[in-house]
């Protein structure tokens, strides 16, 4: 089949790669051109900013950015855009299917009114996470649903050329909302931990010593491990669509906007505690923080909670410089190597750094990343 699918990053890239390695003709479309120039020699398929080349496409995949607005909303203008522009040049009666992550009723009142009726829909909500070793495209199940019996058919029959097991919900909008509960339930989850953390210290026992204790209970318990806050494309921001989608129903989420609150304040949290281990007073404190990426081993920075942490901690009167090769530069900064200061501080726990600079220098270092095994004592 000829497949297109529109966006070539975290999510349509894999499904790329995937659909292409299950026999498919995929071409990706993807509207920053910097990443064709980079893309269009390696992957093995075709990658083009022309949307002309849809034409011919019996399968397209939506994969674009679903941010939040100012106001940490909802922004579907990528979603409606690429629609926009598909518009013009996709053929009669083809499969369109969501996979960007969006509040439940995007396919419905969404997406298929600006393409038009002649067209089968269904949702496919991605649920990749990237760098993990374990979970993939293949092994992790895919939910799908269409608008109508022969969608949700064709979907299912397509996912089932690269994905071991499909599963079909009864609407798209079961999907939808699947998607974003499962990570809300993480969002809540972290939220917990990170409360527990706060408690923990209050009452001067180990948080993570607590956690461990309670995970021997065989049933009815799940660890989550305290951090600096959540980051990413996800987990901050797909709980705000499921809050959203719960208000205009006339529900007020509480607990979801509590679980974003107390994560958001995390950072600054964890700044004050750090201004208290240095004694009171950051000004002209050296600080170097390791990581500063939203999770280990990937170089995304989105909502990353080590900047708002760096920020704070600049805030106070702190020097601070970061180190993270995954990353490279942000904002106009580059990283820069291990080095003796006042306090070192790992926020993200990349594999293979080389902490040698601070352990010579017997340089004070606490550890924020849920890693536990990088030898250094936690903070929380
Ligand atoms: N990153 C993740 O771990 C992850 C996991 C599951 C689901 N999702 C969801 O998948 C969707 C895509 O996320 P992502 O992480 O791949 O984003 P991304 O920013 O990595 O990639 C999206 C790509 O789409 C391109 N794009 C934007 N508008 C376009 C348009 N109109 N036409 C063509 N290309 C366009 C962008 O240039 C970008 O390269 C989002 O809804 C996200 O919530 C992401």
């Amino acid at each position: 089949m000829r497949v297109a699918i529109i966006g070539q990053g975290y999510v349509g890239k894999p499904v790329g790669i995937a659909a292409h390695g299950a026999g498919h003709q995929v071409v990706g479309i993807e509207n920053d051109l910097s990443r064709v120039k980079e893309l269009a020699s390696v992957l093995g398929y075709e990658v083009t900013s022309e949307y002309s080349k849809v034409s011919g496409a019996s399968i397209i995949i939506i994969a674009v950015p679903t941010p939040l607005d100012e106001k940490r909303e909802p922004d579907l203008t990528f979603l409606v855009s690429a629609c926009k522009s598909l518009k013009g040049s996709v053929d009669s009666n083809v499969l369109i299917i969501n996979e960007s992550t969006s509040f439940p009723g995007t396919l419905r009142n969404v997406i298929a009114p600006i393409l038009g009726s002649n067209h089968m829909y269904a949702a496919a909500p991605e649920r990749i996470d990237p760098a993990n070793k374990i979970w993939d495209i293949e092994n992790t199940p895919r939910l799908v649903s269409g608008l109508s019996e022969e969608a949700t058919k064709k979907t299912a029959a397509f996912y089932r050329t690269f994905c071991r097991e499909v599963i079909t919900v009864a609407s798209p909008e079961v999907a939808e909302t699947a998607k974003l509960f499962e990570n809300t339930f993480r969002q809540v989850n972290i939220a917990l931990v990170n409360e527990l953390a706060q408690i923990a210290y209050a009452l001067g026992i180990s948080a993570i010593e607590t956690i461990h204790a309670a995970s021997s209970k065989p049933y009815g318990f799940m660890p989550f491990m305290p951090s600096i806050g959540v980051g990413g494309h996800c987990i901050p921001v797909d709980p705000s669509y499921l809050s959203f989608a719960a208000r205009e129903a006339g529900v007020d989420a509480s607990f979801i906007l509590l679980a974003n609150k107390v994560n958001s304040l995390m950072p600054g949290y964890i700044a004050a505690r750090i201004e208290k281990l240095l004694g009171g007073k950051l000004t002209g404190k050296k600080i170097q923080i390791a990581g500063i990426s939203y999770k280990a081993d990937v170089s995304d920075t989105r909502e990353s909670p080590a900047l708002a942490l760096i920020a704070n901690l600049r805030e106070m009167g702190a020097d601070v410089t970061w180190h993270d090769e995954k990353v490279g530069a942000y904002n106009g900064e580059k990283s820069s190597n291990l080095e003796p200061v006042d306090l070192g501080v790992i926020a993200i726990a990349h594999s293979g750094v080389d902490y040698s600079k601070w352990r010579i220098s017997q340089t004070m270092v606490i550890d924020l990343s849920t890693n536990p095994n990088t030898g250094w004592p936690k903070l929380l």
